[in-house]
């Protein structure tokens, strides 16, 4: 396992194999099984597999969690070695964004509603470091988790708006044995919080069992999540939504395929949570 912090460096190897498959991670780091499910099926499914960890400070707002971020890159290392990666690309913030770093890539409507009503430039964040990221690897495929639903699809919409040769392949949340969806974020939680953590899957399955008892609007779908979560003392809910999968406009009247998303603080952490409904 090769692990570099060089651009050209990172291309080198890349391009070693010129008709190699590659695999591509992006991380922040502080693995957990999340990250390595990612890695798993970018192996089974390439000759090669990267995995960039960068904790990219683009996509933080100034009174967001940057500084206090997890990390711990020995550990990381160590399981990505145990799963025989083959690339590591571990960038300083100066190598990602020199000081006369001027350019964007902002994507327009999906990056709105949701996360992007409390986090306004996070998604543009996001996308310029994934559209640097892709531009330096150059994988055949990239691989992203379902836990972060709309990033997922604000991806996909860069990728297809620019034309990145990429293939974008999203894979299932994993989640702890009571439900909460596995996030390094989970580490700043209190025992007492991570108790209280588990609402934001209680609450999706609540939406989802009135679903299947027949329950189709939108309305009452998002005030059993806000009921549920309103329960949980520990809990404050950010926002519960029933939105189209694809555009992420709230509906009124739902159907199979509708996403069930939801942010919940407790205390100064903010945790998401979704579910598709088939
Ligand atoms: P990070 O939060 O480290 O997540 C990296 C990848 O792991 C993302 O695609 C995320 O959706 C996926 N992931 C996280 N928790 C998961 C879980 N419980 N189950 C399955 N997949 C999970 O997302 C980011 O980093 C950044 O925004 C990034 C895309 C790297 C750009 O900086």
């Amino acid at each position: 396992m090769i692990v570099t912090g060089d651009i050209v460096e990172v291309r080198q190897i890349r391009w070693a194999d010129p008709t190699g498959h590659w695999g591509l991670v992006p991380t922040m780091g502080y693995l957990h099984e999340g990250h390595l499910s990612l890695v798993r099926r970018a192996k089974e499914e390439n000759g090669y597999t990267a995995v960039t960890i960068f904790v990219n400070p683009t996509q933080f707002a100034p009174t967001e969690d940057l500084s206090s971020y997890p990390r711990n890159l020995e550990r990381d290392l160590a399981l990505l070695a145990a799963e025989e990666v083959d690339l590591v690309f571990t960038p300083a913030d100066a190598i990602m964004y020199p000081p006369d770093f001027q350019t964007t890539v902002t994507v327009g409507q999906v990056s709105k509603p949701l996360e992007g009503t409390s986090r306004p430039t996070h998604f543009q964040g996001v996308a310029t470091v994934v559209a640097k990221l892709f531009n330096i690897i150059q994988p055949t495929r990239a691989y992203f988790g379902q836990k972060d639903a709309q990033q997922t699809v604000v991806l996909r919409q860069m990728v297809r708006d620019l034309n990145f040769n990429v293939e974008m392949i999203i894979c299932p949340t994993v989640r702890e044995a009571d439900g909460l969806a596995m996030s390094s974020r989970n580490a700043y939680l209190t025992p007492e919080q991570r108790q209280a953590a588990t609402v934001l899957y209680r609450a999706l399955t609540a939406a989802s069992n009135a679903y299947a008892q027949g329950e189709r609007s939108g309305g009452r779908l998002r005030q059993i999540m806000s009921t549920t979560v309103a329960t949980e003392p520990l809990a404050r809910l950010d926002y519960a939504s029933a939105a189209d999968p694809l555009t992420l406009q709230e509906l009124e009247q739902v159907e199979s395929g509708v996403l069930f998303s939801l942010a919940v603080f407790f205390g100064k952490t903010r945790l998401i949570d979704n579910m598709v409904i088939a």
